[in-house]
């Protein structure tokens, strides 16, 4: 473990203030955290955004648009989101997301990345005209601020100290890149906001398995005591892959 508190989903809450209590599926409260759905946290992030109402609220990787949905349709937020313009490479150079296409794909987005191969095409899914595709097609393009670059080049001098909300890290999950992101975040996010971490969940065996988690997990661990000083609370929601911070003054 960590050194970072827990606190059981249903605590929330009590946490947060809020009045709503969530209604988090049963199934998901025995699935093994090693195995976790994105589904599950989609709920807890939902009804964060619908009882926080964030009225600026900034994401880091857009990917396809889901998390620009998630803000946008339970409050009133703008949402400023960043993804590097060309699409993450993985370490062997290869493409981070991509997917076949099959019959039941949508048609490709004008300027998207594909490659033929034997298999069929592949659609690169977080580059160029595919990066926030589902909340453009449902049209919510007005509420966002759609920033390309890669996180660690943005320039953030044009945006005062505590100017948002709240900030979701959900970008790359390099240390380099969590490190970044994070230290964006603490000083964007205004006192009484809310930092929080996609991928972090602090059981070894997820750490051990589910490569996304270990740097961001290691980062907070390494950091915990710096980051403590920006807090006034940071906790692991159990179970999820999700830690919030609330940020002090
Ligand atoms: C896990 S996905 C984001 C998922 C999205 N937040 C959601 O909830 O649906 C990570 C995204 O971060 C992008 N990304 C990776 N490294 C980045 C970097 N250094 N700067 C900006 N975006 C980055 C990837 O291209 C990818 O689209």
């Amino acid at each position: 473990m960590t050194g970072v508190d827990t606190v059981p989903v249903d605590e929330i809450r009590r946490e947060l203030s809020f009045d709503e209590q969530i209604s988090f599926a049963s199934e998901w409260r025995t699935r093994p955290l090693r195995e976790w759905v994105m589904d599950a946290d989609d709920a807890t992030l939902r009804y964060l955004f619908r009882n926080f109402r964030p009225r600026r609220h900034l994401e880091f990787g857009t990917w396809q648009g889901d998390g620009v949905l998630r803000c946008v349709e339970e409050c009133d937020a703008t949402v400023w989101t960043i993804n590097v313009l060309e699409g993450e490479v993985r370490p062997d150079g290869g493409w981070a997301y991509g997917e076949l296409e099959t019959a039941e794909s949508d048609p490709p987005t004008p300027w998207s990345e594909r490659l033929s191969t034997n298999d069929g095409v592949w659609a690169r899914t977080d580059s160029y005209g595919q990066i926030g595709r589902k909340y453009l097609k449902a049209g919510w393009g007005k509420r966002v601020c759609q920033i390309y670059a890669d996180s660690r080049d943005w320039d953030t001098r044009a945006y005062p100290d505590g100017f948002f909300d709240t900030a979701f890290i959900d970008g790359g999950h390099a240390a380099d890149v969590v490190e970044n992101d994070t230290r964006q975040a603490v000083r964007l996010v205004r006192a009484g906001g809310l930092v929080i971490w996609h991928d972090f969940c602090p059981l070894e065996e997820v750490t051990r398995q589910c490569e996304s988690t270990r740097d961001v997990v290691g980062f907070i661990t390494a950091h915990l005591e710096e980051l403590r000083g920006s807090f006034t609370r940071l906790f692991w929601v159990e179970p999820s892959w999700l830690l919030f911070g609330i940020r002090s003054n």
